[in-house]
Parts: C-alpha cells; sequence; structure tokens
C-alpha cells in the first residue's frame, strides 16, 4: 500500500501552482510537480519531485502517475494570454482543451478518482450582475475563457461516466507572492498590471499604460478582484480536502468580494513603494469587461475558508517583497 500521499501537479513549476506546492507540502501531501517548463521555472519547484512533461503527451503521463501512484491532480498547466488566444485560438484549444482530456483518460486508465481544476472568472464573460455568484451566466468572450468553459464541462461529463470527481476554482485576479518570501509571480512576457506598476516603480519601466479611462465605473478605469496567492493556495488544499471526504463534484468562485481599479491599484503601489508610478492612457484592451468582482460564499461557507491577506495594500507588500529581492529571476 501506497501511504504517501502524492498529487500529481501538473504546471506546478508556474505562479499558482508553485504556491500551492507549498501549501500542500505545509498540509503534509507530497506534490509531484509536472510540467513542461515553457511558462513554468525549475527554481520553483521546492516541495516535492518534479517530472518534466507535456499534459498532451499520453505516455510520458502514464509513466508517471505509474511511478507514484497519486490520489488526486491539481491541474495547473494552461495557456493563460487572453489576448494571444483570440490570435492564436488553436493553441488554446490544444493545449488546455485537448491536454486536459488526455490528463483525464490517463487518470481514467490508472484509476485516478480526483481533480482540482483552474478555472476562471473569465468564463463568466460581461457579468449582468456584480458581485458574480457561481450560478451566473458562463458566456466566455474570449477563447481562453472558452477553454476554459470546456473542460468544466468535459469534466462533468467524466464525473458521469467515469466517477471522477472534481472541484473547479474560478480565480478572479491572482496576485501578491509567497509571505516568506521562497516563490513570487515571473511571467516573460508579463501583462498582469501589479507586476508590470512595480516595473516602473523600481525603474525597470518608464510608465504603465492604463488600458482605457472611459469605462462606466468611478474613475472611468477597470475594475477587478484581486486576490492573494497564498489565499488561493490554501483554498486548493481545502478543495483537496473536501473531495477526500466527500464524494462530489462542485465549483468555487475565489475572490474577496472587494473591487480595486486601475487606479487605486497604481496609488497603492505608490504608496507601498514610495515611488511615483508615470501613467499614460491608452485604449481599450479588447474582451476586458469594465468590472469584474467575485462572490466567493460558498468556499467561506462550504470549505470554511477566509483569506488571510485580503487588503490590496498587503498583496501588493507582498508582491513588492518579491520583485526587490529576486531581480535576477524577474
Ligand atoms: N491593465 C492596464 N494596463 C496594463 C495591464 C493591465 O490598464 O498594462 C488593466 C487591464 O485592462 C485590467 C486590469 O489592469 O483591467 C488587470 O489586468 P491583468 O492583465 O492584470 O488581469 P486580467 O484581469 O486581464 O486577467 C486576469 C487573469 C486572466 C483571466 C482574467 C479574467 O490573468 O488569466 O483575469 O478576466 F482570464
Amino acid at each position: 500500500m501506497n501511504s504517501k500521499k502524492y498529487i500529481l501537479v501538473t504546471g506546478g513549476a508556474g505562479y499558482i501552482g508553485s504556491h500551492t506546492c507549498k501549501a500542500l507540502a505545509q498540509a503534509g501531501y507530497i506534490p509531484v510537480v509536472y510540467d513542461n517548463l515553457v511558462y513554468g521555472h525549475e527554481w520553483a519547484v521546492k516541495w516535492g519531485p518534479f517530472e518534466k512533461g507535456d499534459i498532451t503527451e499520453r505516455m510520458r503521463l502514464d509513466e508517471v502517475i505509474a511511478k507514484y501512484n497519486p490520489i488526486a491532480v491539481m491541474h495547473f498547466a494552461a495557456y493563460a494570454y487572453v489576448g494571444e488566444s483570440v490570435e492564436n485560438p488553436g493553441k488554446y484549444y490544444r493545449n488546455n482543451v485537448y491536454g486536459s482530456l488526455v490528463l483525464l483518460e490517463a487518470m481514467r486508465d490508472h484509476g485516478v478518482q480526483k481533480i482540482i481544476f483552474s478555472s476562471t472568472c473569465a468564463t463568466y464573460g460581461v457579468p449582468k450582475e456584480i458581485p458574480i455568484a457561481e450560478n451566473h451566466a458562463q458566456k466566455p468572450i474570449n477563447p481562453y475563457g472558452t477553454s476554459k468553459l470546456m473542460i468544466e464541462q468535459i469534466l462533468k461529463d467524466f464525473d458521469t461516466a467515469h466517477h471522477i470527481q472534481s472541484v473547479s476554482l474560478r480565480y478572479f485576479n491572482a496576485a501578491g507572492a509567497d509571505v516568506e518570501g521562497e516563490i513570487g509571480e515571473v511571467h516573460d512576457p508579463e501583462t498582469h498590471l501589479i507586476p508590470l506598476v512595480l516595473d516602473v516603480a523600481s525603474g525597470k519601466r518608464s510608465h504603465v499604460t492604463i488600458f482605457g479611462d472611459d469605462y462606466e465605473t468611478k474613475d472611468g478605469t477597470c475594475i477587478r478582484d484581486y486576490i492573494h496567492v497564498t489565499d488561493l493556495a490554501d483554498a486548493h488544499v481545502r478543495a483537496l480536502q473536501y473531495l477526500e471526504n466527500i464524494n462530489q463534484s462542485t465549483v468555487f468562485n475565489l475572490g474577496n468580494g472587494n473591487g480595486f481599479s486601475v487606479k487605486e491599484v497604481v496609488a497603492t503601489v505608490e504608496k507601498v513603494t514610495g515611488a511615483e508610478v508615470p501613467l499614460e492612457i491608452g485604449a481599450k484592451r479588447a474582451g476586458d469587461p469594465a468590472c469584474l468582482i467575485g462572490d466567493a460564499r460558498k468556499i467561506q461557507t462550504e470549505l470554511q475558508w477566509k483569506p488571510k491577506f485580503s487588503n490590496l495594500e498587503t498583496i501588493i507588500q507582498t508582491a513588492w517583497n518579491w520583485h526587490q529581492n529576486n531581480h535576477k529571476k524577474n
């Protein structure tokens, strides 16, 4: 019998995946990182074995699953650039949708019956109601969001047919870095607001371009619900424990229920860093809803999830600490 609780973590060398590996190890699991290193970083694998591989490679998946006999899969591996998904949808459907299908069939054939899936608020599209609850209509407006919604549907069908139970976690805007400074956000190319504004604060970029300032919001700029990556990681461990105890698939939003505008984010970065951040107003970015705020009461009630770092200043402070101490990786 295998008494060690191995968890196969696809995309575990990436931003959210690596923070979740740390949380898994702290909770007594052994995260086995399965990552093709296209966007992930080997230096971010610190809490368990690393197996290089792509989710579209069935033979490699078979090998790794047979080697560790994991009790569950956490599935982070995906392409996640919204703009690129509009220009090159094939890349997103092949990797995200087809790759997930290969992974699920491998799980089915090896008897791995539990999966936690990284879904997104991008599956909702332009919301009709704010805050957005899980039962809000899902009408994605870009191939990235559609690819994630298709996987949610595939998960339902694999539960019906093969009794593979899943928890889909629909993230709002992941941000911040490990409070102990061990890991943090490094994307190449970087497109996310907070790391870009921090680049300006540290002198690596000259200015930030605000994508539109005539939205129907309080200051005309887009509003997002920023959630600390460590709070996200904690929710994954709770979702896993839920599946260990209750054999029922479900879906949860993960946000803080607070919205901050782009200008408020910039002002908070200025406050935290003490630097001035020059701004330019640019065109709206295609596919950006004016306001996305999540209603996460369901996971708070059902899994007793309580965000510890919901304050925007704290989120930005942890990101700034990481940013300053890890220039070699940035
Ligand atoms: N923004 C700017 N200037 C920039 C970068 C971003 O004004 O240089 C704005 C965006 O328009 C948006 C906000 O800052 O209003 C946040 O943008 P991010 O790119 O940081 O995050 P997104 O909200 O676009 O994306 C996140 C996830 C995606 C997910 C999406 C769902 O990163 O994976 O939420 O809407 F699909």
